[in-house]
């Protein structure tokens, strides 16, 4: 794989920026390559060059990252806990991570919050408009104009969804199932049932694509209870396995899927969330 990355150490042309984030007024957008929408209501907007050219941005290089594999890889980025700051986000609540091709992540607040040097941390990392990231493996893309990255992921065992690329908006949110009271499962189950972790295991790996009986707001796969369970139509050995790796069992060149390697879900973890399926199909 090309090491294209680690190679950049980029001189930024010398824009009139802001000096403090957040700062009143955006810039308009295009002016100055794509542009991050942040807030509530994406009421902030923050240029490609004004991100990079904060006095909070670093270069961070990882060991390998989740989209290009095995690294060295460096990143231009600023902390990910400022950005979710200025947008809002509380420790509980969540902060929305809105990719371009309809994908959106739900990373809970104390996460993206975190800003410790020795703790799982995460960046917004951003592509340099003038030197182009290399497109991702399989993909005729690259991951910017902007891409959540984690230093120390095993610390906090971040999910994979939570590595976001082509990101467009921040946005602070409540807690999806506060959002969206149709997640949770029958309220007479035990604090410890399988089907509550399912859930929780579900918020973070399957609703940043999928919805739930109307919940979410992802546009990249089909709803996974309407109009029926996948758990009404699939066997449950092919059900366990196609979470795992859906390639195996049916496979064709626009699919967009890729499943979940056991050190992101161990079988214990994907059991849950079908445990948790099961159990929506009866709501
Ligand atoms: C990156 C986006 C993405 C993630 C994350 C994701 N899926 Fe999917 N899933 C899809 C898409 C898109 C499809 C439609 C088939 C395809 O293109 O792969 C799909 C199809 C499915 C199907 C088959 C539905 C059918 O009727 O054919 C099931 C079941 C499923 N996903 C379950 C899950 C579960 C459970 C999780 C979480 C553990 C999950 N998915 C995470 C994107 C995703």
């Amino acid at each position: 794989m090309p090491r294209l990355l680690a190679a950049f150490a980029l001189i930024l042309p010398l824009l009139a920026v802001p000096t403090t984030f957040p700062a009143a007024g955006g810039m308009p957008a295009g002016s100055d390559g794509p542009a991050l929408s942040l807030g509530p209501g994406a009421d902030l907007r923050r240029s490609a060059a004004e991100l990079a050219a904060l006095p909070e941005a670093r270069d961070i290089t990882l060991p390998s990252d989740h989209v290009h594999g095995p690294g060295p890889w460096q990143f231009r980025a600023v902390p990910l806990s400022m950005l979710a700051r200025a947008a809002g986000v509380e420790p509980n609540g969540m902060l929305a991570v809105i990719a371009s091709d309809g994908f959106v992540a739900q990373i809970p607040g104390n996460l993206a919050l975190q800003s410790e040097p020795d703790r799982s941390r995460a960046w917004l990392a951003i592509e340099p408009p003038e030197r182009p990231w290399p497109n991702i493996p399989g993909k005729a893309h690259s991951a910017g104009p902007f891409y959540v990255i984690w230093e120390r992921p095993e610390l906090s065992r971040i999910s994979t969804e939570y590595w976001v690329y082509q990101v467009v908006a921040l946005r602070a949110e409540q807690r999806p199932e506060q959002r969206w009271p149709q997640l949770l499962p029958d309220a007479a189950l035990p604090a410890d049932a399988p089907e509550r972790r399912g859930m929780a295991l579900f918020l973070a790996n399957c609703l940043p694509c999928h919805r739930m009986s109307g919940a979410g707001e992802a546009e990249l796969g089909p709803d996974l209870n309407r109009p029926m369970n996948p758990t009404r139509y699939f066997q449950r050995a092919a059900l366990l396995r196609y979470i795992r790796d859906p390639a195996s069992v049916r496979s064709w060149p626009e699919q967009r899927m890729t499943g979940f390697p056991p050190e992101t879900l161990p079988d214990t973890a994907i059991e849950d969330i079908v445990r948790y399926l099961e159990h929506m199909a009866g709501r």
